[in-house]
C-alpha cells in the first residue's frame, strides 16, 4: 500500500511539476545518453547551455562518431570530467560501427559501453525506450531511503543492488521513463540533502523517514 501510494502520487506530482528540460523533449536515445553523461557531474543549470551546444554541434551518433576527438573536448570545456566526453565519443563511436548507430536497447549490449554504468544504461533504456528499468543515482537511494526508513549503509554495493531491486518494482506499467525522472526530479527539488522540503512533498504522509523524524539523518553512509 505504501507502495502503490508512492508511485501513484509520485508520477502524479511529476506530470504537473516537471520542469522543461531541453532532453525531455524528445526520446531520442542519442540526445538522452548525452544529457545524462552530462548530468552525471554536473547541475541541471549548467547542462543545459552545454546541451544545446553539444547537440547542435554533434547532431547524430555518425556526426559524433566522425568528429575529431579535439573539437569534442572544446565542446566540453567549462563542464570538467573530460574523461566522461572521452568515453562518450569511444561508446558512440562503437555505436556507429557495430550497432549501424543505432543505440542499444538490449541491456547486456548497452552496458558494455564505455562510461555507461548501471545508472545510464537504466537511465537510457527506461526514458528513452520505456523498459522498466531502473535508474538509481544518489538521489534516488536518498529518496527511497527515506521514504521507506532504510537505514543500510548505501556505500555498500549490497545495499544499492537492494535499493535496485526496490526502485524496479515500484515502477508503474508502462510509465518506467516518467517514474524513474520523477524520482530523480523529487532528488533534485524536494528531498535534498540538507533542509528536505518535506512539507511541499507529494509523498510526505507516508514518508517512513519522516514519520520516524530521521529524513534528514538519511541515507546512511560511510566515508570511503
Ligand atoms: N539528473 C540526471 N538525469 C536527469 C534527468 N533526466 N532530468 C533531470 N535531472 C537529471
Amino acid at each position: 500500500l505504501q507502495k502503490q501510494y508512492f508511485s501513484t502520487e509520485l508520477l502524479l506530482w511529476y506530470e504537473r511539476s516537471k520542469r522543461d528540460l531541453p532532453w525531455r523533449r524528445s526520446k531520442n536515445p542519442y540526445y538522452i545518453w548525452v544529457s545524462e553523461i552530462m548530468l552525471q557531474q554536473t547541475r541541471v543549470d549548467t547542462v543545459i547551455p552545454y546541451f544545446h551546444r553539444f547537440i547542435e554541434k554533434f547532431p547524430t551518433v555518425a556526426a559524433l562518431a566522425a568528429a575529431p576527438e579535439s573539437e569534442v573536448l572544446k565542446a566540453w570545456e567549462g563542464l570538467g570530467y573530460y574523461s566522461r566526453a572521452r568515453n562518450l565519443q569511444s561508446a558512440v563511436r562503437e555505436v556507429h560501427e557495430q550497432y549501424n548507430g543505432i543505440v542499444p536497447s538490449d541491456k547486456a549490449e548497452i552496458s558494455e559501453l564505455k562510461g555507461v554504468g548501471p545508472y545510464t544504461a537504466g537511465a537510457i533504456l527506461s526514458i528513452a525506450y520505456n523498459q522498466p528499468e531502473p535508474a538509481v543515482d544518489g538521489n534516488v537511494m536518498r529518496v527511497l531511503s527515506r521514504y521507506f526508513a532504510l537505514e543500510d549503509d548505501i556505500a555498500k554495493p549490497s545495499t544499492r543492488i537492494g535499493i535496485e531491486r526496490l526502485a524496479q518494482g515500484l515502477i508503474p506499467a508502462g510509465e518506467a521513463g516518467a517514474f524513474n525522472q520523477a524520482l530523480m526530479e523529487l532528488g533534485a527539488t524536494v528531498c535534498t540533502p540538507r533542509a528536505p522540503q518535506c512539507l511541499t512533498c507529494p509523498v510526505q504522509v507516508h514518508c517512513a523517514g519522516r514519520l520516524a523524524g530521521i529524513a534528514e539523518q538519511l541515507p546512511v553512509k560511510t566515508k570511503a
